[in-house]
Parts: structure tokens; sequence; C-alpha cells
């Protein structure tokens, strides 16, 4: 892995967007409110994200464990999902924005499907901010199907044994085009990976917040890029080597 000096702004942030349940509970209003105020703390998040030209953001929008969730609560995001996506996709794609959704999409129904397929159609020649949405994703299931995929190649003799390292690895990740993550934001307090990204975190700056999902606004978001600006990212190295190479 190459080793990069402290640069000012990430290229690639990750987020948890925790936090949308308790944040309506405390107002005594359904989860669900929680989730659709979400969806606006989102909305400015990608503008702003817009505004400042940052690359790469990739968000965790619903795990492979949430469809343990209360079925209520899983039919009102899948329709949420629905909605958000249609109203927001012409807007994403004004801001040149792309779209592209990570995760295993055929549990879900024809019309989530649909949306999804469309909505990466419709922005892929996009060249501004790359938005990554994990839906029905989780960090193991990245790493079995990306040996799954090697395994392949293996047995119908593509590659051998020898040529399986790190790169392609993460070639065969969900994230394959892009650099790993330099900033992890978890909002809603929990200090907890929950299956996210395991592979590409592994040299990631983890910024965790108390400020639940929908609270969490573009002053906030600033606050944590300026926290990363502040990072030694050392990479094993000691703190005056990594100071030499930066002067
Ligand atoms: C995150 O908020 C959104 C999803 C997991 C879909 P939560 O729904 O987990 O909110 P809390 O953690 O219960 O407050
Ligand atoms: C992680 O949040 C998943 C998403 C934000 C989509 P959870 O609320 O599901 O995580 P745990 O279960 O508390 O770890
Ligand atoms: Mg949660």
């Amino acid at each position: 892995m190459n080793a990069t000096p402290t640069i000012s702004k990430p290229e690639h942030i990750a987020i948890i967007m925790d936090g949308n349940g308790r944040w309506a509970k405390s107002k005594g209003l359904p989860r669900v409110a929680g989730h659709r105020a979400g969806v606006k703390a989102l909305r400015k998040l990608i503008e702003h994200s817009v505004k400042i030209k940052l690359n790469v953001i990739t968000v965790y929008a619903f795990s492979r464990e949430n469809w343990q969730r209360p079925k209520s609560e899983v039919d009102l995001l899948m329709d949420l999902f629905i909605s958000a996506l249609n109203s927001e996709v012409k807007d994403l794609n004004k801001n040149n924005v792309k779209l592209t959704f990570i995760g295993v999409r055929t549990a879900f129904s024809r019309k989530l499907q649909n949306s999804i397929n469309e909505s990466e159609l419709l922005t892929s020649s996009n060249t501004g901010l790359c938005l990554n949405i994990a839906i029905n994703y989780s960090g193991r299931w990245d790493i079995v199907q990306a040996y799954q995929a090697i395994a392949k190649e293996i047995v119908s003799n593509k590659i051998a044994i020898e040529d399986v390292d790190e790169v392609l690895i993460s070639n065969k990740l969900s994230l394959a085009a892009h650099k790993d993550p330099e900033l992890f934001i978890r909002t809603g307090g929990e200090q907890r990976i929950s299956n996210y990204l395991l592979w590409q975190t592994a040299y990631t700056e983890l910024y965790f917040t108390e400020t639940l999902w929908p609270d969490f606004d573009t002053k906030q978001f600033d606050i944590a890029i300026d926290w990363f600006s502040k990072r030694q990212r050392r990479f094993g190295k000691t703190p005056e080597q990594v100071e030499l190479t930066q002067n």
C-alpha cells in the first residue's frame, strides 16, 4: 500500500447514517418519520458535497442485517427508497452526480430494482460527485462474493493461485472503481462498523459523533472533514518519518 501524507480533503468518505429511529422516538414520532428526516439530511449533505467538490461518498442505507427488523418498518423503508429515488434522481443528474448502488439488489421488489437500474443508467456518464449507496450490503458478503469470483477464475485456469493478492481482491470488491475511503463517519453514537466496508476501511480514519443522522447538518459535516485534515496518517511509519515526507 502506498502511504499518502496528510491531505486536507478526503477523496472518499464512507458514512453510516445511524440514529433515525432514536431521533423520531425523541420527538414522539414513528420510526419512519426519522427515516424521512434522514433522507432530507442526506439530500442536504449531497448538495453540500457537490458545492465543495468532493469526489466520492459511500453511504450505508440498508444492511443485510436490517431485514431482521419488523416487516412493517422494512416495508416502509422500501417504499421510502423508491419515492426518494424517483423524486431526487433528476436533481442529482442535473448536479452531475453519478449514482451507483452496491449490494444484492435482486432481493428487492421489481419496482425498486427498476428505480435503481434507471437511476444508475441516467447518471452513468456524469463526471461530478460519485454517490455510492450501499443497500442490502454487508462487508462480509462483499468479501465472500469477491472470493467466489476469484475461485471461478482459478478453476477455469484464467489465473493461478499465486496471482491472488491484495490488489486482485480489492478489484473484485463492490467499490473496485474507487480508492479506499480516507474518512469514515458514523452518526448516532455507536462506535462500531456494523459489517460495513470491512476490507476497505483497513486504514480509514474513524469519526464517531453522538449527533443523530437527521440532525447531522453541513456544519457538522465540515467539522468532520476538518477533524480529518488534522489527522496524521502514518500507515505504520513513525510521526517523524511522516513529517519528513511532508516537508
Ligand atoms: C439508520 O437509523 C437507518 C437504517 C438502519 C435504515 P436506525 O433506524 O438504525 O436508527 P436507530 O439506530 O434505531 O436510532
Ligand atoms: C447500520 O445501522 C446500518 C445502516 C445505517 C444502514 P444499524 O442501526 O442497523 O446498526 P446496528 O445494528 O446498531 O449495529
Ligand atoms: Mg441504528
